[in-house]
């Protein structure tokens, strides 16, 4: 029977399926973020990628929330035996920093579109209104101020994210132990 929650030695499936989907939305909402911003007008893609990056954004905001309730549910399983101390440290503030600058990233977003007053839609299936507005709080550029956080915090996140997949992949070749396998769902043979 698959395990859907994590235990002190595993990672469940709802923590190593999350973890994976955001992995790849993250580097494709970089790359499209990067190319939509460089189509002129006349482009096709021009209001059509805008559009699939907020809606895929948003989407991934909910997924990302969710996975911080579910992270507050489970247990969270224990470093291996073999991580040393400072090692542990580096981790938990890099997961931590993680979160929170994917955190930034979607209110961020949020905000460039909304900052007018207009609502989001999120592909045709809902649409989120805007809460505050640029007037409202005293920044009439608000949306150039949103789209400056967005633009530097992406480049810092995927930094980030690089550094904590290259330590990823040290443990698993130079270090030779389970922390990659375990993300992977791998079972101890
Ligand atoms: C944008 C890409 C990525 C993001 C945002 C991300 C985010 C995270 C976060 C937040 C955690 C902590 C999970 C938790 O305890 O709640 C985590 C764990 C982990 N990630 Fe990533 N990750 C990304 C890409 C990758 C890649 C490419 C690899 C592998 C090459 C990887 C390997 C791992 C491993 C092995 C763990 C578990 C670490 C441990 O047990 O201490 N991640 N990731
Ligand atoms: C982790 C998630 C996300 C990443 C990595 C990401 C990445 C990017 C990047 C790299 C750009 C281009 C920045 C530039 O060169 O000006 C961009 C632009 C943009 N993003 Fe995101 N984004 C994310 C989430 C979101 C969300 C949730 C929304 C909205 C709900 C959003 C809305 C926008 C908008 C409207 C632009 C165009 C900004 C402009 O025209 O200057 N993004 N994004």
């Amino acid at each position: 029977m698959p395990l859907w929650r994590n235990t002190q030695s595993r990672y469940g499936l709802v923590t190593i399926i999350s973890h994976w989907l955001t992995a790849i939305t993250v580097v494709g909402l970089f790359i499209l973020g990067l190319w939509m911003t460089d189509l002129t007008y006349y482009d096709p893609w021009y209001k059509q990628g805008p559009d699939i990056h907020r809606s895929i954004g948003i989407l991934l905001a909910m997924l990302v929330i969710g996975r911080l309730l579910w992270r507050l549910a489970n247990v969270q399983p224990l470093p291996l035996p073999s991580h040393r101390n400072w090692e542990k440290r580096a981790a938990r503030m890099t997961h931590v920093s993680l979160y929170l600058l994917m955190l930034v990233m979607f209110a961020s977003g949020y905000l460039i579109t909304t900052a007018e007053g207009q609502a989001l839609d999120v592909f045709t299936w809902f649409s989120l209104p805007a809460v505050v507005t640029g007037g409202e709080v005293g920044v009439e550029n608000l949306p150039d101020v949103a789209g400056l956080v967005h633009e530097v915090v992406a480049f810092t996140l995927i930094g980030l994210a690089a550094v904590h997949a290259l330590a990823a992949l040290k443990h698993h070749f130079f270090d030779k132990d389970r922390t990659l396998v375990r993300m992977l769902g791998k079972r101890e043979s």
